[in-house]
């Protein structure tokens, strides 16, 4: 359980679902965990859980979306444990689920700036730091809608699909400086973000429409983000990474 020994993960939205349980999974194989997040309770909860298992983490209160705490995100964490060898770019919203022409233009700035900016703005920081240090490894949280789309969700897949084109062109700038950047697309999982789709009626009928008839786990996602930070994915760079139960949106 020592594959992370001597690294330091930095992980967005660490504060709940799909974050928190890959942060702790970090922390469980000896890697120095940094959670990053604006909800500080939740923050420190995750920090919590990964001491309580062994593990060595810290929580540094981050909105996304403004860099300047992107940056000093970045800074705490060398300065704190001198290096960033993984970053689990995360932090993501839905927003409100609505057609193209009902969706309103606060939805769009909250979507857009959390997903893609957020997205942005992590690398912008992150891989001067890798540059430095000689590599490292950035794994984007995009989504199936990241690769397909459906009804309702224009502009969260749009923002979506901007995250495995930005983690795809930063792959074929930055591999030469041996830093591997991957997009995984999630389906859905059983997260605070599913919450209200899972209460709905139709939730039963749902589920039964996805392949493998169930939700999936953060913790499921949470082991592929682990093995693609791991050396045993050392070839493995650009790319969208499904983990769906079969069901693309
Ligand atoms: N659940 C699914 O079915 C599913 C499917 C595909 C992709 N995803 C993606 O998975 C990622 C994690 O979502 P989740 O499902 O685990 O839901 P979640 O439990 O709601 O987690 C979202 C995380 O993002 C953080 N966050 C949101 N806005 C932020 C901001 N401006 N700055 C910093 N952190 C921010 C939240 O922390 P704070 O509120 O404390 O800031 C929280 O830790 C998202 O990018 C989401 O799009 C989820």
């Amino acid at each position: 359980m020592n594959t992370f020994a001597g690294k330091v993960a930095l992980v967005t939205g660490g504060s709940s679902g799909i974050g928190r349980a890959t942060a702790i999974k970090f922390g469980e194989r000896a890697a120095k965990v940094v959670v990053a997040a604006r909800r500080e309770k939740e923050g420190k909860e995750t920090v919590e859980m990964i001491k309580k298992a062994g593990g060595e983490a810290m929580f540094v209160q981050t909105d996304v979306r403004i860099a300047s705490q992107v940056e000093n995100m970045v800074q705490q964490t060398v300065k704190k444990y001198g290096h960033l060898d993984i970053a689990f770019n995360n932090a993501g919203v839905g927003g409100i689920m609505a057609r193209l022409i009902r969706t309103t233009e606060d939805t769009f700035d909250e979507v857009v700036d959390t997903n893609f900016k957020g997205v942005w703005l992590s690398m912008k920081y992150e891989i001067p730091v890798m540059l430095e240090q000689g590599g490292g490894v950035i794994i984007n949280n995009s989504s199936t809608a990241g690769v397909s789309t459906a009804e309702r969700l224009s502009v969260y897949s749009g923002s979506k699909h901007a995250v495995v084109a930005i983690s795809n062109a930063a792959s074929t700038e930055y591999g030469r400086d041996n830093i591997r950047v991957v997009a995984i697309c999630p389906g859905w999982i059983k997260t605070r973000m599913t919450e209200e789709l899972r209460a709905r009626k139709d939730a039963d009928a749902f589920q039964s429409s996805i392949p493998l008839k169930r939700w999936g786990e953060p913790e499921e996602v949470a082991e592929m983000v682990i093995w693609l930070a791991s050396d045993a994915a050392s070839f493995v760079t650009g790319g969208a990474f499904i983990i769906s139960g079969g069901m693309n949106v």
